[in-house]
């Protein structure tokens, strides 16, 4: 009898064991890292409708951005004309599944609603004028998702790209129209006022891209900790993490966080993907390599790549609550199939960087 039980026990500790073992392997991007942070990807109106892609996103991620559903020109194209449709069905698949909404994007040079620049005779409008529309647009756009939206990207890419001025003093802005209207950086200031009174809960980020480059890094930390010490409302920094195979190396990413988390105490990593080629960033044009197979040498090497992103991110984990990829697959995109940038390949099958992640591999 004794012995019975004896077996019975074991047999159970082993099923248990076995279960887990079984288990932990199959575990999901988001179980895998929940005691670090929330794992999010960027959806087109496919990954939610599709019911083999939809699953997937359930599965694996906690956290969704809308890829352009909720930028400005997709729900405010004309004065006084709101498109809601496609942001309102990310919405209600977050709501209906419990998964937390990153908001993206309120304010961008790029797919913005144009029609706020300009009069009647397509003139320049005053800075006023720009106000009073950027106050009516991210006022409504925020009460409309309060509910199920956590956090903001408020000001998308106000920083410039490139050296700095050799010669003085150097302007940090990208010239933008916004900067053409006011001339100094007014409008990002008013922008996260805006928000704030909008919905005094929700995380509001200032979020950019090639945020790694020691250059952009340092005009990045100076104007937010300016902005923050003169009462701005910035909660947090978003790093874009459009990287590639080559860079940026892991002393630039864990010099870069270290700086952010100096002075926000919440960084995102909000657009992740790793191509094969040596662009990076999120400018519009770019190459899609087309018909280019990706080789054995640049497999390793974004596996490498993503392991070291990850392994800094979770030495951040204080401050890191997300990290979203841009994109569910390698299909879905913005870079096209044959840069290869995702954990997903065009079946939606998962990569070995997929594994490497998960498993918190240390190439
Ligand atoms: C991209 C989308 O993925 C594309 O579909 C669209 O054509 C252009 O914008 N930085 C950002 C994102 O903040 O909103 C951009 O998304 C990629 C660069």
């Amino acid at each position: 009898m004794i012995m019975k039980k004896i077996l019975f026990f074991a047999l159970c500790g082993l099923s248990v064991f076995t279960g887990a073992n079984a288990q932990d392997s199959e575990k999901s991007l988001k179980e895998a890292y929940k005691d670090y942070f929330m794992i999010g990807v960027a959806v087109n109106q496919r990954n939610i409708s599709d019911s083999m892609q939809s699953s997937l996103v359930r599965r694996e991620f906690n956290s969704i951005t809308a890829e352009n559903d909720m930028k400005p020109v997709s729900v405010h194209p004309e004065e006084g004309k709101w498109t809601w449709e496609k942001a309102d069905r990310i919405a209600n698949f977050c709501r209906q599944n419990g998964i937390k909404l990153r908001g993206h994007a309120l304010m961008w040079h790029n797919q913005m609603c144009e029609w706020m620049f300009y009069d009647k005779q397509h003139n320049l409008v005053s800075k006023e004028v720009l106000f009073e529309r950027m106050r009516e647009h991210i006022h409504t756009v925020v009460n409309r998702y309060k509910d199920v939206v956590y956090c903001w990207d408020v000001f998308n890419e106000a920083i410039k790209d490139g050296p700095r001025n050799p010669e003085g003093m150097d302007q940090p802005l990208r010239e933008s129209t916004f900067y053409k209207i006011c001339g100094n950086d007014e409008y990002i200031r008013k922008a996260f006022q805006f928000a704030r009174e909008a919905d005094p809960n929700a995380i509001l980020f200032y979020n950019d891209y090639n945020e790694c480059d020691p250059v952009k890094r340092d005009r990045i930390y100076e104007m937010v900790k300016e902005m923050k010490a003169a009462g701005v409302p910035i909660d947090g920094i978003g790093m874009q993490g459009h990287y590639n195979i080559y860079g940026p190396s892991e002393e630039d990413i864990e010099a870069a966080v270290s700086k952010y988390a100096e002075i926000v105490d919440h960084i995102h990593v909000t657009e992740l993907d790793i191509r094969v080629n040596k662009e990076m960033g999120g400018q519009l044009r770019f190459s899609r390599n087309e018909n280019a197979k990706i080789t054995e040498e640049q497999k390793q090497m974004q596996e490498v790549k993503y392991a070291t992103v990850f392994r800094v991110m979770r030495q951040h984990a204080d401050k890191m609550d997300c990290v979203t990829f841009w994109n569910l697959s390698d299909r879905d995109s913005w870079l096209g199939v044959n840069n290869y940038p995702l954990p997903f390949d065009k079946e939606y099958k998962p990569k070995n960087a997929y594994r490497v992640i998960r498993d918190f591999g240390n190439k």
